[in-house]
């Protein structure tokens, strides 16, 4: 099986998963397809940026498909952990509809689009090779809590995205009466 091949067959169980949690009306077991979407989700991840990407940064450079997507999993990263900590609150089932709508705009560049050129670029042999080594490395990912990596790489990003804290002399910008609560309540 080639490492694309292995890729879509990942995202139709996660595509499956979905649909189970929008029309279980059992909110433990809801709980418990959760676990499951995010442990797939959260392996496929690492899979990707881990093996799969860099192999085709090797071939083909960094593309802008290529750049998109890995700007797409830090997005799905911050999605999957809202959903997390929404788990039998309120806000969970529309947080699960961002995520869902998140994925599958993903799932579907990377098919229509980035893979047919993966495809070509690194030819089936190099292809297998990789997927060996990607099932591999899922299983042992997915055997794992997702919630340790997940809030590794979301403090990755953000550390690379915050500027420096001001230093402590510099005056605090005045902020507008009830700004903090809002944003906390908006995420
Ligand atoms: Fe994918
Ligand atoms: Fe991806």
């Amino acid at each position: 099986m080639k490492a694309t091949d292995l890729l879509q067959k990942q995202h139709k169980v996660v595509a499956d998963l979905f649909e189970k949690i929008e029309k279980s009306k059992d909110d433990a077991k809801k709980k418990d397809l959760f676990e499951e979407l995010a442990s797939n989700l959260a392996a496929h991840d690492a899979i990707e940026r881990e093996i799969f990407y860099p192999a085709c940064e090797t071939k083909m450079g960094i593309t802008d498909l290529l750049g998109e997507a890995l700007a797409e999993h830090g997005v799905v990263e911050f999605c999957l952990y809202l959903a997390d900590e929404a788990r039998g609150e309120d806000d969970f089932d529309y947080k699960m509809t961002v995520l869902k709508e998140t994925v599958q705009h993903h799932v579907e560049e990377e098919e229509k689009e980035f893979f047919p050129k993966v495809e070509k670029a690194l030819g089936a042999p190099l292809l297998e090779e990789l997927c060996v080594e990607m099932e591999a490395r899922f299983e042992e990912a997915k055997a794992s809590d997702f919630r340790g990596p997940l809030h590794e790489n979301l403090r990755q990003v953000l550390d690379g995205a915050l500027e420096p804290a001001p230093a402590k002399s510099a005056k605090k910008p005045v902020a507008k009466k009830g700004a903090k609560k809002t944003a906390k309540k908006a995420a």
